[in-house]
Formats: structure tokens, C-alpha cells, sequence
């Protein structure tokens, strides 16, 4: 790949072909392809560049390898598959990165851009709360998934109650099972506030801590099931 084509996102250049990320963890760079606002595959609706908060998240998750070893993660909203790509390399398996269906074809371009790395992830649409990608997303993970994840996917735009929905129905009762959701405050606290307030109706308990520089009002969500 050539390398001058290649920008490092902590600068979340969103114009750039390619994003790269490493990690000490990782023995090589993930390496993954954008659409940029001034490409002619860029994709309305936002998944098609990388956000900071997907970055920091995957960051996170490679400081804390024991939160994803050989436990089966589940991405939403995946875009380019960043987060996922990184549980991967890190050592999650199976990994499966999800997104609706105009999001598939790069996430499927990314997929195979990073098997040759031998970093595997599944692909698959879902499309918030409906209960035909749940269905078949279940046939292969019936007690669904030890570890959901997500970035920048809270925003006041979005269905929502339909995310909520599929994290319902996605994560694994256990205990040990963890909703991760990596948060971009841009003035608005309402649309995490209304989120926290379903999964406490539903016995799953929330804390939150930031992630990286306080300044750029990045945070993560962990939920649990509290029994
Ligand atoms: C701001 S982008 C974040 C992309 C990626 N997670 C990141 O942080 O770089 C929001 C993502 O949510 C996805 N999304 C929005 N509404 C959705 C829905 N109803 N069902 C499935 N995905 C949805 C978009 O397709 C997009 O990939």
C-alpha cells in the first residue's frame, strides 16, 4: 500500500483512502480503505469514514485484552469495521461487524483488505431492531454474544429505541457480558440519558469513564446485567 496514502487517524482524517491504526499490542498496523466526503462511493448516514470515537475505543480495547480474549464480540454500527478489526487482531473470536445494508459493501471491501492480514471477521447486516437480522444473526449464536460494541453510533438522528432493541436482543444474559459504547458528546446528553434509563428498566446497570483527552469529551458506556 502506499504509504503516503495512508493517514493515522488519531487525526481522524476523514478525506484520506485509507486509515491505519496500531497499537503495541498488535504485531502489524490495521490497515482499513474510507470513502471521504469527496469520493463518489462516500455513503450518506456516516459509515463510511472513520469517527475519533472508533479509534479511542479500539485503543481502549487493546490496553484491556482481557475484556475480549476469546470472547465472541458483536459490533453495531460498524462503518469500516474499525473497532471489530481490533478485537480481532487482539485476540476476540468469533468477531462479527454489523451495519445496515448500505454500509455492507465496504465493510465486506475492509473484511477482506484484512484477512490478508489474517485479522477474520464475519460480516452481516443489521439494521437496528429488526427482528429478521436478529433471528438470523441468533441461528449462529444462539445465547448471543459475550461483548457488544459500538462507536459513535449514539446520536439524537438515530433509531434509537431500535438500537436498544438489538443490544437487547444480542448481548448474552450472563453477567460477564458487556455492552460497550464508545460516546462523542456534541451537545447533547439527552440521547445517552434516555438509552441509560431503558437498559436500567431492564436490570442492567451503567458506568462511564473517559476515554483519552477530557477535552475532546469522548466517553465509554459499560453495561452490564446486574442478575
Ligand atoms: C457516526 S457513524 C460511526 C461509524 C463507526 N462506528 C465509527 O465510529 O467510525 C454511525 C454508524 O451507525 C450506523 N447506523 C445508523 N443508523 C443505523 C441503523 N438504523 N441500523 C444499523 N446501523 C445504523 C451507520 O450506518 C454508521 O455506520
Amino acid at each position: 500500500m502506499d504509504s503516503g496514502a495512508v493517514d493515522a487517524i488519531h487525526g481522524c482524517n476523514q478525506r484520506a483512502p485509507c486509515v491505519e491504526f496500531m497499537h503495541g499490542l498488535l504485531s502489524k498496523p490495521l490497515r482499513l480503505e474510507q470513502r471521504g466526503a469527496t469520493s463518489g462511493d462516500f455513503v450518506q448516514g456516516t459509515s463510511s469514514v472513520i469517527w475519533p470515537a472508533a479509534s479511542r475505543l479500539a485503543e481502549y480495547l487493546c490496553d484491556h485484552p482481557e475484556l475480549i480474549k476469546d470472547r465472541s464480540v458483536l459490533e453495531l454500527g460498524a462503518g469500516l469495521g474499525l473497532v471489530g478489526a481490533a478485537c480481532a487482531a487482539a485476540g476476540a473470536k468469533p468477531v462479527l461487524v454489523t451495519d445496515c445494508e448500505r454500509a455492507l459493501p465496504l465493510l465486506e471491501r475492509n473484511q477482506a483488505l484484512l484477512a490478508e492480514d489474517s485479522v477474520i471477521l464475519n460480516v452481516s447486516r443489521l439494521e437496528w431492531g429488526l427482528a429478521e437480522d436478529h433471528a438470523r444473526i441468533l441461528e449462529g449464536h444462539p445465547s448471543g454474544f459475550d461483548l457488544l460494541v459500538g462507536s459513535d453510533i449514539i446520536l439524537s438522528s438515530f433509531e434509537l429505541d431500535k438500537l436498544f432493541e438489538s443490544c437487547r436482543a444480542l448481548l448474552s444474559r450472563s453477567t460477564d457480558s458487556r455492552l460497550l459504547l464508545a460516546f462523542e458528546f456534541r451537545e447533547d446528553w439527552e440521547s445517552i440519558g434516555n438509552f441509560i434509563a431503558w437498559a436500567e428498566e431492564v436490570g442492567m446497570e451503567v458506568c462511564h469513564e473517559e476515554l483519552g483527552d477530557p477535552d475532546d469529551e469522548i466517553y465509554l458506556y459499560t453495561f452490564r446485567w446486574t442478575g
